[in-house]
């Protein structure tokens, strides 16, 4: 086991460059199974649910080259199985990718129940749905989804709830079916459209991502030999905004998507921070304590519920009273427990937490109870006085590529230590 120990009161001060997207590249590389043939991905984020996933590609059958750090090369020529490893895809969310995929390419799929952080109840009533109306047999129970279909055929779905694993899954899944797809109340976040431009890209036919239509005009078969750059992780660049925001730092992030961002850009500028646009690079400088806000979680382009908690951080030592509502996810207050171990003052109560800013915070043990918890707490051990250890990375590691030589370079004295 490793932890972090964080020799806070850090102004954060330089650059930092943006790893590819996680919740893009956790969904591009199942997609490669609807190829058959070989896809080169590249500005993949080199962290643990990517690395899982390649994995279970490789049990399924495919063969996997890394040409370097951030760049994979995947033949699908082979795929010998539909059923992906039970232990395996319960160890993150986005094992449920694999139901679309391998519906599409083998028309039967078995996969574990899907794990990740646990932020209350995940269910996966609207992937199964669509599932169902596309013409899929679908089972669920004793921890396994098992799908099958003599054929896939396109129809409108309208999906209950705005969700984007949901959205990504069906576009999977009608890809190569017949006939056309409409997926009504579709979620909009820019890891969806970087999903169709890697289908599309290779022959697929879907029009509309980004908006709340999503039409899928299935094709036959789709094209190999394709380069695909995934896109800049939006989370990622607005957790080091945060982080520029909470140190009073003067950090620049490069290879980001600025529009991606536009909502906590405002936010921050709320805040009394100064945010410089310079084509694929952001620069936001803080000079005093942050002002208190108001913020509410929503889909995509509201504000994300995965920077919540990194906001929450900068929240804790503003200058007045500030309440987050998160609407998506039921328990992500929970590292609000451990920010009061180091001196805030939060009460959360289901879906609300009220921060009453402090002026600092005091290093101390806490917990990454979450991925972005984990990243929110480095956030605060890096601006509290004093010395705190941040333990249970493996949450961290799943999402963040290299998190602790990045908050280096900014001037974080931080360093990993086997506990
Ligand atoms: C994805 C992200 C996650 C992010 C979340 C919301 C990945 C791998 N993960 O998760 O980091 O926090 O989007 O931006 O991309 N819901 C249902 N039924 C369903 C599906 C979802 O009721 O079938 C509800 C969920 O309980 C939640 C909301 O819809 O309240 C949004 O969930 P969804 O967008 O599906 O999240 P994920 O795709 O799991």
């Amino acid at each position: 086991m490793e932890k972090l120990v964080i020799h806070g009161g850090t102004r954060l001060n330089g650059e930092v460059t943006i790893s590819g997207a996680k919740n893009s590249a956790v969904a591009i590389l199942p997609a490669t199974l609807l190829i058959d043939g070989i896809s080169t991905i590249n500005n993949l984020p080199n962290i643990s649910d990517v690395k899982i996933i390649c994995d279970i590609l490789k049990e399924l059958g495919a063969k996997i080259h890394w040409n370097n750090n951030n760049e994979i090369q995947i033949d699908t020529r082979n795929i010998t199985s539909w059923k992906a490893p039970t232990d395996m895809t319960s160890k993150f969310r986005a094992s449920y990718y694999l139901i679309g995929s391998l519906l599409g390419r083998c028309k039967s799929v078995e996969v574990g129940s899907p794990g990740g952080c646990k932020l209350g109840a995940r269910p996966i009533d609207q992937h199964i749905k669509g599932f169902e109306l596309l013409g899929a047999k679908v089972k669920t129970g004793s921890g396994i989804i098992s799908a099958t279909t003599d054929k896939l055929v396109g129809t409108s779905i309208y999906m209950d709830t705005v969700s984007v694993g949901a959205t990504i899954n069906l576009m999977l899944a009608a890809t190569l079916c017949e006939g056309t797809t409409n997926i009504e109340n579709a979620a909009k976040e820019p890891h969806i459209v970087d999903v169709a431009n890697f289908l599309n890209a290779a022959g697929a036919n879907i029009i509309g991502a980004g908006t709340d239509v999503i039409k899928i005009i299935g094709v036959p078969k789709l094209k190999a030999n394709i380069t695909y750059s995934v896109v800049p992780d939006q989370i990622e660049a607005g957790t080091f905004m945060l982080a520029s925001v909470a140190s009073k730092g003067d950090i620049t992030i490069k290879n980001c998507v600025p529009e991606h961002l536009d909502c906590l850009s405002a936010k921050i500028i709320e805040m009394g921070a100064n945010v410089e646009y310079n084509g694929d690079e952001l620069r936001v400088i803080m000079n005093s304590r942050p002002k208190a806000v108001n913020v509410n979680t929503l889909p995509y382009p509201g504000f994300p519920t995965d920077l919540q908690s990194q906001m929450g951080v900068a929240l804790s030592i503003a200058d007045g009273t500030s309440i987050i509502n998160e609407s998506i996810w039921e328990s992500r207050f929970q590292y609000t427990t451990e920010l009061n171990k180091m001196g805030a003052n939060i009460t959360s109560q289901g879906k609300t937490a009220i921060f009453q800013g402090v002026k600092s915070l005091t290093g101390a043990p806490v917990s990454a109870t979450d991925l972005r918890a984990g990243a929110a707490l480095i956030i605060a051990g890096i601006i509290a006085q004093g010395k705190t250890e941040v333990s249970n990375l493996i949450h961290i590691d799943r999402g963040y590529e290299n998190i602790e030589s990045k908050f280096k370079a900014l001037g974080a004295n931080i360093r990993r230590v086997k506990e």
